[in-house]
């Protein structure tokens, strides 16, 4: 027998039928007329590309008559926020999660202070939607409108399809943006944890929703101090990494020094960052990939990902 129950599946099953923790945020769009930016709170936003593609993009699952849906068909850019927790934080996200409000209801008492994010002192011509002053980081993001065709998507009172697969308007009442992730807005003190080293006590405060609501209370949990394990320290020696290198390119060797520098790239990456590196060799005429070159190569691919 199962030492699990097996229970029912039903609509907003992630926090009907689970404890599923996701991250909390608040997210601002414009408004209508495109001068106030109104915030509403948010759970199902996720990283949809992380690698790999020409941009970095989050995935944003709302209904589809939000203010948040609305602005996004509308001005398609959107500032995703993390407040640091405390039980009045996590109140003013509930607030700003009762559905039906208006742009000027969600705002009148709104506890946080707003300023301009990167993207409008970028394009100062433009209207973006603020970012939350006392938000530990933000996303400045922009829609992405013309994956799975939903370009001409428009605001309307009520959607009766065709419906998207997954971006736009996606059901009857549901909306899935892919947002470009334009800026990450850091706080200097976890800008500076990121960049030299992450502490318990650098750590952000970021909070999780842990999805379950009941009739009466959305449930929240409180930031505790992180704890860290230590990843797995699976090095492959060195004759592996040499079987594939001599392999990866008739003309194009490594020196042992080379190969020694990525001893800790996980095999299934292996392949990919030995012809990364053989691309690199033959582009500059080089045929013996020694320590300098791997610099070289590793110094180019850190510009490279900076430029975009
Ligand atoms: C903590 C919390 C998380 C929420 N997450 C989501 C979510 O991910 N998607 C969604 O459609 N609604 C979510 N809601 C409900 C929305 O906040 C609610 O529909 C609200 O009216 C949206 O604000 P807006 O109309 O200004 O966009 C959440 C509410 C709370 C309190």
């Amino acid at each position: 027998m199962s030492s699990f129950k097996d229970l029912r599946i039903v609509d907003n099953f992630y926090q009907t039928s689970l404890f599923f923790p996701m991250p909390l945020t608040l997210i601002g769009t414009l408004d209508e007329k495109g001068e106030m930016t109104s915030f509403g709170a948010y759970s199902l936003i996720f990283p949809y590309y992380i690698a790999g593609k020409e941009y970095y993009a989050m995935v944003l699952e709302c209904r589809n008559t939000s203010n948040t849906a609305k602005g996004l068909l509308r001005h398609g850019k959107c500032t995703i926020n993390f407040l640091p927790f405390s039980k009045k934080n996590f109140k003013q996200h509930v607030d700003n999660g009762f559905p039906g409000d208006t742009p000027i209801e969600k705002m009148k008492d709104f506890r946080f202070h707003l300023e301009d994010g990167v993207s409008q002192s970028e394009h100062p011509n433009e209207k973006y939607p603020k970012v939350i002053s006392e938000a530990i980081q933000v996303m400045e993001c922009t829609w992405v409108k013309e994956l799975d065709n939903a370009q001409d998507d428009k605001v309307l009172e009520e959607y009766l399809g065709p419906y998207h697969n997954f971006n736009g308007i996606t059901s009857k009442y549901g909306a899935h943006f892919i947002l470009k992730v334009d800026h990450i807005l850091m706080k200097e003190k976890y800008y500076n944890a990121i960049l030299n080293g992450v502490t318990r006590s650098n750590f952000a405060p970021v909070c999780t929703n842990w999805g379950y609501r009941d009739s009466k209370n959305f449930w929240c949990s409180d930031y505790k101090k992180p704890i860290a394990v230590g990843i797995p320290n699976r090095e492959i020696d060195l004759s592996s990494l040499r079987y594939a290198a001599d392999r990866a390119d008739d003309k194009v060797k490594f020196t042992d020094d080379a190969l020694k520098t990525i001893v800790a790239v996980p095999r299934p990456f292996l392949k990919l960052v030995l012809k990364g590196c053989v691309d690199w060799a033959k582009e500059n005429n080089c045929t013996l990939i020694t320590e300098k070159e791997m610099q070289i190569i590793k110094d180019k691919r850190a510009k490279d990902k900076k430029k975009k």
